[in-house]
């Protein structure tokens, strides 16, 4: 029987911008089971992103709930939240957000030095997830010295570091052309799959999409297809 990792309740997110309240995510009720790869698809502003952010504690909602593992992210103070997102969450974005003045080795290292783990350690790690991403050879390099893919895959590298359980990821292969994003895609998809990950994937192509044991569609903030297997 599978058991849900997380589970969003109602999930409700408004914004207030000048006078006017914008709902970018209405009611949205969405299981995700341990181990699963599930694609968010659907038209720009839909809430995509809005519903990942939430999913992973990054942003707040106005009402509804996320739950992981059984329990309400909302009762957790500040700092407990950030520690369960280091512990049990990798996060990539669609641009890569690597820091320019840190080799590649010490970008994918930088999560680590947050915990309690040994240099020599920490320098293990990266180095066995650098070559996992194919990138073994350029630990020593500037970002601004790969291409783009490659700095996508260091930033895979390193939302990896920490073991997470679930990797959320928006639009990871956006910026990138298709013979790349192909082979991102099977980057994350490969490791996934190994490590039994939680993989949750923003994506705007249905090729992409096609990959993931499910498709979740978005509309105006409501989910239109693809709610949980179970659900
Ligand atoms: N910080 C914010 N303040 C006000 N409105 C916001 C904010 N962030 C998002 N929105 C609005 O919420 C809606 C959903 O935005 P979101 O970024 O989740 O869309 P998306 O589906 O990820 O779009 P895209 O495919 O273009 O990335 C949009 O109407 C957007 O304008
Ligand atoms: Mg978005």
């Amino acid at each position: 029987m599978p058991e849900p990792i997380l589970q969003t309740v109602g999930l409700t997110r408004r914004y207030r911008v000048g006078r006017d309240n914008v709902t970018a995510l209405d009611g949205v009720d969405l299981t995700l089971q341990r181990g699963e790869f599930v694609a968010i698809m659907g038209p720009s502003g839909c809430g995509k992103s809005t519903l990942l952010n939430l999913m992973g504690g990054l942003d707040q909602p106005t009402a509804g709930q996320v739950m992981l593992d059984g329990h309400n992210l909302a009762d957790y103070g500040e700092e407990q939240l950030a520690a369960l997102r280091r512990s049990k969450m990798g996060f990539v974005f669609q641009r890569h957000d690597l820091f320019p003045v840190l080799t590649v080795r010490e970008n994918v290292e930088f999560p680590l030095l947050l915990g309690d783990t040994a240099p020599q350690e920490r320098r293990a790690r990266a180095e066995s997830l650098l070559q996992t991403v194919g990138l073994a050879d350029k630990a020593d390099f500037l970002p601004e010295e790969l291409s783009g893919g490659q700095q996508q895959r260091v930033g895979i590298a390193r939302a990896l570091a920490n073991a997470p359980e679930i990797l959320l990821a928006d639009e990871p292969t956006g910026n990138l052309d298709s013979a790349t994003a192909d082979e991102i895609l099977a980057v994350l998809t490969e490791l996934a799959h190994q490590r039994g990950l939680t993989l949750v994937m923003v994506t705007h192509d249905a090729e992409s999409a096609a990959r993931a044991d499910r498709v979740v569609r978005l509309k105006d903030g409501h989910l239109v297809d693809g709610k949980g297997r179970d659900s």
